[in-house]
């Protein structure tokens, strides 16, 4: 049975995605009509659910892919497919110490605190006040909070933080501050970066070149989506086809 305070996801018969805390009294107004919420206590994830004009929805349990997906986003946020490999690139799992500037709206640190576990810990930085308090209600809204510190910190006064078992920086002008992320990791653990444009990466390949980091790495990863349409089974007419590329390093023997 589904527990008062649980994240659900209801979906629509066309498909559409309604996220939101099950409580006893609440209800959801769609085009189809309205469901009360107090129902869902009643049933388990998979099980359907009608409006009260018979209209059948799902119940689902939100996955980190749909958690990431209804995030409030005031900047620029990383996708999935990047997550993703970010996620196995820095070899982050439960018990991890994560560090990473600026979380932005949250949805890499959303991330990074899903898989670190009730173990491990996320510290996020960013310089402007206004994200870290949309981070920290995108975080609870999830119910991930408790796994992150949060500081409104420009990084080019430190991290203040010690023996991190990776780092990620989503900054503009991540080669600024490569010594100091280089400073709060652990010799030899992996750091990341996300850069949109090529006159970016080729500054931070530059200052990593330079610094104390070995086996740099760039990629970039792309995703088509497909029709899933099995009579005429084909990609989607449109694409995103670029987010940013990806820059990894290890960091050697200070
Ligand atoms: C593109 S957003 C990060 C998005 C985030 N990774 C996400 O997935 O939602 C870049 C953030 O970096 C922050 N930032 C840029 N330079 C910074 C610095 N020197 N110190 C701390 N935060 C910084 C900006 O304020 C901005 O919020």
């Amino acid at each position: 049975m589904i527990s008062p305070g649980e994240l659900i996801q209801l979906v629509s018969p066309q498909g559409k995605k309604y996220l939101m805390t099950v409580e006893a009294g609440k209800e959801l107004h769609t085009h189809h009509g309205k469901i009360d919420i107090s129902e869902v206590l009643e049933k388990d994830f998979g099980d359907e659910i009608k409006t009260h004009l018979g209209k059948v929805y799902h119940i689902l349990k939100p996955t980190l892919y749909d958690l990431i997906k209804n995030i409030e986003r005031k900047t620029q946020i990383i996708y999935p497919k990047d997550i993703g490999y970010i996620l196995v690139r820095l070899g982050v799992g439960p018990g991890s110490k994560v560090v990473e500037a600026g979380c932005g709206s949250g949805s890499l640190t959303m991330s990074f605190a899903y898989m670190v576990g009730e173990t491990g810990k996320v510290y996020s930085f960013d310089r402007r006040e206004e994200f870290v308090s949309l981070c920290k209600k995108n975080l609870t809204k999830a119910g991930l909070e408790s796994r992150v510190v949060l500081e409104v910190r420009d990084i080019s006064e430190g991290f203040g933080f010690k023996s991190m078992d990776c780092g990620f920086l989503d900054v503009r002008e991540p080669w600024l501050y490569v010594e100091q992320l280089a400073e709060v990791v652990k010799n030899g653990s992996v750091v990341g970066f996300l850069l949109p444009t090529t006159n970016q990466v080729t500054k931070l390949l530059e200052a990593l070149e330079k610094g104390p980091f070995i086996d740099i790495d760039v990629v970039e990863i792309m995703l088509r989506r497909y029709k899933p349409i099995y009579e005429r089974f084909r990609p989607d007419d449109r694409m995103v086809a670029h987010t940013g590329f990806l820059i990894f390093a290890r960091i050697k023997n200070k």
